[in-house]
């Protein structure tokens, strides 16, 4: 069967390396619908696109029940929505990973249930370099009430990498927080951080999994662009707790998408995200009429 869509080839300026785990923004993210250039795309390091950049591609009837090209579009989306899952169970300020390799992907349609992926890939953590081999299953519902995707997942050795100890250190220091710590633009559009923002910056983009889990479907690629900024509130219940306004980057739109998140942590209960709230597109005023 023939899954009929348009879908675009992203214009990107990619690194091809897979070693490369730490965001690049050339350019400034401007608030609202602007580009981003350049930027670090996990999902789409192996894509094959002659596509210069501003060019759009648009191919109809791609095929995309049965066996998948595990370097395309369609295998490496459902590969990034298991990243995102991954990050929801797993991760921590110190765990984030990222999808490195799929190796291999099908699809088939399940009547009144949606389109099933089944998929092997290879995730690797951001922080330990520790990279695990996963099988995974993955349903976009279809229907009115479409709803997230549902995925089951099962990785060896991820999970090896034991952040116990820098976690606790972490923790101690901020539990207090008598002294709250806040911080903005992680990383700067020169892809700089400080090194005591990192923990931040990764939690900043595991909440934002939360996000993309349950927005993304067969037709989004979401990345997690930039920490915009972030507060830390009161602890509670022995929780830290923070607001973080972060930029996603919806690779398909090539929209960037504010979000306001509530997120709370600690080692014992792990990453929760209470609430979330979606930004206005744009803050400024756009004058009408003013399309060049
Ligand atoms: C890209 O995909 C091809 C085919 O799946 C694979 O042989 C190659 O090693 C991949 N390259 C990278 C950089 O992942
Ligand atoms: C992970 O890999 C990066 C780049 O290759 C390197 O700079 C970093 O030191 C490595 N981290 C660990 C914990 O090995
Ligand atoms: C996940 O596993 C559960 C229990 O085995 C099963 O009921 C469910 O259908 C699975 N979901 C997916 C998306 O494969
Ligand atoms: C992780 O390391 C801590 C000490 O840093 C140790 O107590 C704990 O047992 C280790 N956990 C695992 C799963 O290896
Ligand atoms: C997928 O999500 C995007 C962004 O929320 C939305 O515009 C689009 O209509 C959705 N597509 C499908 C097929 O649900
Ligand atoms: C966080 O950044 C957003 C987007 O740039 C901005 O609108 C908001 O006012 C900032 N919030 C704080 C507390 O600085």
């Amino acid at each position: 069967m023939f899954w009929r869509l348009v879908f675009v080839l992203l214009i990107l300026t990619v690194d091809h390396g897979n070693s490369t785990l730490m965001p690049k923004i050339g350019t400034e993210p401007s608030v609202g619908s602007g580009q981003l250039q350049n930027s670090f795309l996990p999902g789409l390091d192996n894509l094959t696109t002659t596509a210069k950049e501003g060019e759009v591609v648009e191919v109809e009837n791609v095929m995309m029940t049965g066996v998948l090209h595990p370097s395309h579009y369609p295998a490496r989306r459902a590969a990034t929505v298991v990243q995102h899952y991954l990050n929801t169970r797993y991760g921590s300020p110190y765990r984030w990973v990222f999808l490195s390799t799929v190796h291999k992907g099908s699809a088939e349609d399940v009547t009144d249930i949606g389109r099933k992926y089944h998929l092997e890939l290879t995730v690797q953590d951001t922080i330990s370099n520790v990279s695990g081999r996963c099988s995974a299953e993955l349903v976009f519902p279809e229907g009115a009430e479409q709803g997230a995707p549902q995925v089951n997942a099962s990785c060896d050795e991820l999970l090896q990498s034991n952040t116990t100890a820098q976690e606790e250190v972490f923790y101690q220091q901020h539990i207090a927080s008598n002294n709250p710590v806040s911080g903005d633009n992680i990383p700067d559009s020169h892809g700089h951080m400080e090194p005591t923002m990192k923990p931040f910056w990764h939690l900043g983009g595991v909440a934002s999994s939360f996000i993309m889990l349950r927005e993304s479907n067969e037709s989004t690629m979401y990345n997690m662009a930039q920490v915009a900024n972030f507060t830390q509130l009161e602890t509670e219940n022995n929780q830290l707790r923070f607001q973080y306004h972060v930029l996603l980057h919806e690779m398909v739109s090539q929209e960037i998408i504010h979000w306001k998140l509530l997120v709370t942590w600690s080692p014992a209960e792990g990453v929760k995200v209470l609430q979330t709230e979606l930004q206005p597109k744009c803050h400024c005023e756009v004058p009408p009429n003013t399309t060049k």
